[in-house]
């Protein structure tokens, strides 16, 4: 992975906003046009209605035009290799093939990298809602 997409994960990971969990979150996604979109975790008093760090690049993503995600980062300051979440990992899988490379990441660079299709097995697919 060239560094820029971990860099654009901790950049984000700076602008969070988690006075509740003091647990700043920064995730970066790549689409192979080159494209990066970041975003960070953003908590409310109402504990369930905060959101995730993935969630807000995907939004991001989103609105910048979508496209093909080849690359996702993901880093947390208090953690040596955090993984997406759950429902993040639901997220993701809607818009990042399996072939998507996953970057687990501490505040150094790079712990682990997964690929996409191993983060959720058995998940649930839209196809037929379509
Ligand atoms: N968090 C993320 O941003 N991404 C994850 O994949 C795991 C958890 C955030 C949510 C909450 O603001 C804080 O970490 C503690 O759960």
């Amino acid at each position: 992975m060239s560094r820029d997409l971990f860099e654009a994960a901790r950049a984000a990971m700076a602008k969070a906003y988690a006075p509740y969990s003091k647990f700043p979150v920064g995730a970066a996604l790549r689409t192979e046009d080159g494209r990066i979109y970041s975003g960070c975790n953003i908590e409310v008093a109402s504990y369930p209605e905060g959101w995730c760090a993935e969630t807000t690049a995907l939004g991001h993503y989103v609105m910048g035009g979508g496209g093909k995600i080849t690359e996702i980062a993901v880093v947390a300051e208090r953690m040596a290799r955090v993984t997406p979440c759950g429902g993040c990992r639901q997220r993701l899988a809607e818009f990042a093939g399996a072939d998507a490379k996953l970057y687990l990441c501490d505040e150094t660079g790079v712990v682990e990298t997964v690929p996409m299709g191993a983060m959720l097995p058995y998940g649930f697919e839209g196809e037929v809602l379509k």
